[in-house]
């Protein structure tokens, strides 16, 4: 006589996002409107900064990239994205950052969504630049140059149409093919694209200059003379020790605005100033704690380096999503014995 090996219990079970499923998502809100929603809790979450666990993210580094581990919590769910940085990659054909993410309950330990997050990063990245730049861009802002049009590029100029009224993109990349890319992608977008032939070229006339370019190592994207008052910087590609993009004599003439101070001053732009230049964090500006933008004149940096709370925010909208889009699957991804001690039998019982 045969034993019939153990099926799964239903508690085993932990929806499972795939990218297939995420596209899925995507396409059936639609981007613009997903980052919408999705800068709406994250500006939600920003509002309750102080219920949250806060660290500087965990980072292994190595000659060619990094690979980090962002946790936090809320005492309700603790979140998790494991994500890498590796500027090469594209060379060989990979992405640079790919990553993905676990939403569980903090009562009982238990994962209550496993996702993947390269589209999510990108979706929650240009969802928080858009955010920080309603409280810091001048209200006039309709042009942004973008400096970098890699995998991060489109995601920002939507999420900038979208929620701050960007009206004209200008794309500058060392590397024609990947302006050329994104202006096909943002065909259609409503934006008007114009690629550029230089850097000078593309921040001419712009009152938001993004920088998303990929290098490892303290790279001059912008000169000082490129940047002129009023302007609004959106600096994304500047996030680990040794990799920035910005001279230091821009940070000297901004405002500077931040995430989390404590990864920013390893991270950002600012580890090239001193552990005490003066930051406000976003959370206290989202807050009317601090002013944002003061004058029509002043220079206002985002040194963006990506904060667990943004994927946190990102974990429970897509966990939001899933009874109305179906778009996962079950994981048979925790031992769930009839027993909880007999783990062992479990494992006889299936042999
Ligand atoms: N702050 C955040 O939250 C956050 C989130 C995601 C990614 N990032 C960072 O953003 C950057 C861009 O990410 P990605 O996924 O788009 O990378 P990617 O490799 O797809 O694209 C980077 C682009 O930058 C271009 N580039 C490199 N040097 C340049 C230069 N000197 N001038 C103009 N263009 C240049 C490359 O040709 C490439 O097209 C990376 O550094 C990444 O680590 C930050």
């Amino acid at each position: 006589m045969t034993t019939q090996k153990p099926s799964p219990s239903r508690l085993a079970m932990v929806p499972f996002v795939s990218v297939a499923h995420m596209m899925e998502i995507v396409n059936g809100i639609g981007s613009a409107k997903m980052m919408t929603e999705l800068a709406e809790y994250i500006e939600r979450d920003f509002r309750r900064w102080e219920s949250f666990d806060k660290t500087p993210r965990v980072a292994a580094h190595s000659n060619e990239g990094v690979i980090e581990l962002m946790p936090t919590s809320d005492g309700e769910n603790y979140g998790f994205k494991y994500v890498n940085g590796h500027p090469k990659n594209m060379r060989d054909g990979y992405q640079t950052v790919t990553a993905f993410g676990v939403l569980s309950n903090v009562d009982n330990g238990y994962p209550v969504l496993l996702t993947e997050m390269t589209v999510l990063t990108a979706l929650r990245t240009a969802a928080t630049s858009a955010m920080a730049a309603k409280y810091l861009a001048p209200k006039s802002a309709r042009t942004m140059a973008m400096i970098g049009n890699g995998a991060q590029c489109e995601f920002q100029a939507i999420a900038f149409r979208a929620l701050v009224g960007v009206e004209e993109v200008r794309l500058f990349d060392i590397d024609p093919a990947a302006t050329a890319k994104a202006a096909r992608n943002l065909a259609g977008s409503g934006l008007r694209v114009v690629p550029c032939r230089s850097k000078e070229e593309a921040v001419a006339g712009a009152e938001v200059i993004t920088t998303c370019t990929a290098d490892k190592q303290y790279a001059t994207i912008l000169t000082d003379n490129m940047v002129g008052a009023g302007v609004h910087i959106n600096a994304i590609g500047g996030d680990c020790p040794g990799k920035t993009e910005l001279h230091r004599d821009i940070l000297l003439r901004s405002e500077i605005f931040v995430e989390y101070p404590e990864q920013t001053r390893i991270e950002g732009e600012i580890q090239q100033l001193d552990p005490g230049h003066a930051v406000t964090e976003l959370w206290r500006v989202i807050m009317g704690e601090e002013p944002g933008r003061r004058t029509e004149t002043q220079i206002t940096l985002f040194d963006s380096v990506g904060f667990a709370i943004e994927d946190f925010s990102a974990l429970r909208y897509i966990r939001d999503q899933l009874e109305r889009t179906g778009a996962y699957i079950e994981l048979d991804m925790l031992a769930d014995p009839d027993d909880p001690r007999d783990l062992f039998g479990m494992v006889r019982r299936a042999s």
